[in-house]
C-alpha cells in the first residue's frame, strides 16, 4: 500500500480538528433550523448556537461580540474591509491607500481594483527579510490616507509584522488599519487593542475550522458600504442566511486556539528548529527566506541553490506534502511576488518551499521529514544533492 505523505503544508490549510468536526455534527443534523427565525424552537436553537460562536470568536481576538461579522473566509474579509471602508462616496481629500508588496492577493488584488475607481494607491517595498519599513511607511502616510492594510503574518514567508508600531502612525494621521491576519490565528496571540487595529479578516480553515467561513473585526465608529446586500443579516453588511455549521465550527476552532496556542506555538518552534538545524547539518547551502527570527512558530521557507522548487517537490511527494509559497498562487509558475519583493532573483525564488507544521504535527512526522530531504529515503536523492 501506498504510504501516506506527512502533511506539512499547514500554511495552505490545516485539518479539522475532531473537536470542531464533533460541535458542528449537530447543526448539519438534528439543529438544522434557519437561525434567523423567531418563530420556533428549532431556530432558537440555531441562534442560540451562532450566538456563543461569536462570543467565542471575540474572545479569540478580544473583541466584542457585537464587533464580529461573519464571512466565507479571508478573501472576503478582506473584501469587506477594503471595498467597505472606501465604498462610499469618498472625500476628495482622504483618497489614499497603503499597502505592502508582500500582501496576499486578496488584499493586492481588492486594492488594484479599489485603485480604478479613483483612490491612489502606494504599494510598499518591505526589507530583505520581509518586515516594513516604518520610515517608509511614515513618509507615505499623511491626512490624505483613509485606509493602510498590513497582514499580521505572511503566508509564505512567516515574517511578523510590527502591528502596533504601524497602529500609532495610522492613528497620528486619522487613517483606518485593516490587517490581514489569517495566518497570525492559531500562531500568535491576537489582541485588536493592543494591535491598535480598526478591522481584522481571519479565516476557519487555517485555524483547524471548516472551510467556507472566517470573520471580520470592525471597530465600532469604522463605517462600512456593505458588499452584499439582501434581509439585512449581520447588521445589515453582509445579507444571508448564517452557515450555522460552519459557524459553530469556526467558533469552536477559535476556542481550541485560544486555549492550545501557546503550547501548539511551543510544540511547533522546537520540532521546526530540529528540522531545520538537521536540514543545514546535510545541505549547508541551505537558504532560509524572511527573517530569520520574527516569524510564525512552524514556517520555514527555504531553498537549495541549483534545486527549483517543484522539482523537489514533486521527488519527494511520496514521503512528504509541501509547497511552493501561497496555496492560491501555486498552479501559476510565475516566482512568488513575496520572494521578489525581498529582492531575491527569480532563479532563487523559484528554489523556495514553504514548510509549515501544525498542531498535529508528530516527532514522527519530522523524522520522515528530515530522512526524505537530506535524501537518505528520497526515491531521488540525487535531486536535492545538486548544486
Ligand atoms: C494571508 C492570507 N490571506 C487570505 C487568505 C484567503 O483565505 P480564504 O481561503 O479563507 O479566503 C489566505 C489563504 O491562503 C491567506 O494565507
Amino acid at each position: 500500500m501506498t504510504p501516506i505523505p506527512v502533511y506539512l503544508d499547514n500554511q495552505a490549510t490545516t485539518p479539522l480538528d475532531p473537536a470542531v468536526r464533533d460541535a458542528m455534527w449537530p447543526y448539519l443534523t438534528e439543529h438544522f433550523g434557519n437561525p434567523h427565525s423567531s418563530d420556533h424552537r428549532f431556530g432558537w436553537d440555531a441562534s442560540a448556537a451562532i450566538r456563543a460562536a461569536r462570543a467565542q470568536v471575540a474572545d479569540f481576538i478580544n473583541a466584542g461580540d457585537d464587533e464580529i461579522v461573519f464571512t466565507s473566509g479571508a478573501t472576503e474579509s478582506c473584501n469587506l474591509a477594503l471595498r467597505g471602508v472606501t465604498g462610499h462616496a469618498h472625500d476628495a481629500r482622504r483618497n489614499r491607500i497603503v499597502t505592502l508588496a508582500t500582501e496576499h492577493p486578496a488584499v493586492l488584488e481588492t486594492v488594484r481594483d479599489i485603485a480604478a475607481s479613483g483612490y491612489h494607491v502606494d504599494v510598499l517595498p518591505v526589507d530583505h527579510n520581509g518586515l516594513v519599513d516604518l520610515r517608509v511607511l511614515e513618509a507615505a502616510l499623511d491626512d490624505r490616507t483613509l485606509l493602510v492594510s498590513v497582514m499580521a503574518v505572511n503566508n509564505e514567508i512567516g515574517v511578523v509584522q510590527p502591528l502596533a508600531d504601524i497602529a500609532s502612525r495610522c492613528r497620528a494621521v486619522g487613517a483606518h488599519l485593516h490587517t490581514d491576519a489569517t495566518q497570525a490565528a492559531g500562531r500568535l496571540p491576537i489582541d485588536v487593542d493592543a494591535w491598535g487595529v480598526d478591522l481584522l479578516s481571519i479565516s476557519g480553515h487555517k485555524v483547524y475550522g471548516p472551510k467556507g467561513v472566517g470573520a471580520l473585526y470592525v471597530r465600532p465608529g469604522v463605517d462600512l458600504k456593505p458588499m452584499i446586500s439582501g434581509g439585512g443579516q449581520e447588521r445589515g453588511l453582509r445579507g444571508g442566511t448564517l452557515p450555522t455549521a460552519l459557524i459553530v465550527g469556526l467558533g469552536a476552532a477559535c476556542k481550541l486556539a485560544t486555549e492550545n496556542q501557546h503550547s501548539d506555538g511551543y510544540r511547533m518552534t522546537a520540532l521546526c528548529q530540529r528540522l531545520y538545524d538537521r536540514l543545514l547539518d546535510a545541505h549547508p547551502q541551505l537558504r532560509l527566506f524572511g527573517h530569520p527570527e520574527r516569524r510564525v512558530p512552524g514556517n520555514l521557507n527555504i531553498g537549495l541553490p541549483g534545486v527549483p522548487a517543484d522539482e523537489l517537490i514533486r521527488n519527494t511527494a511520496a514521503h512528504v506534502a509541501i509547497s511552493t509559497g501561497s496555496a492560491c498562487s501555486s498552479a501559476s509558475s510565475e516566482p512568488s511576488h513575496v520572494l521578489l519583493a525581498l529582492g531575491l532573483e527569480p532563479e532563487t525564488a523559484a528554489t523556495s518551499v514553504r514548510v509549515s507544521l501544525g498542531r498535529f504535527t508528530t516527532e514522527a512526522d519530522i523524522d520522515q521529514a528530515i530522512e526524505t530531504f537530506c535524501g537518505i529515503r528520497s526515491a531521488r536523492p540525487v535531486a536535492l544533492e545538486r548544486g
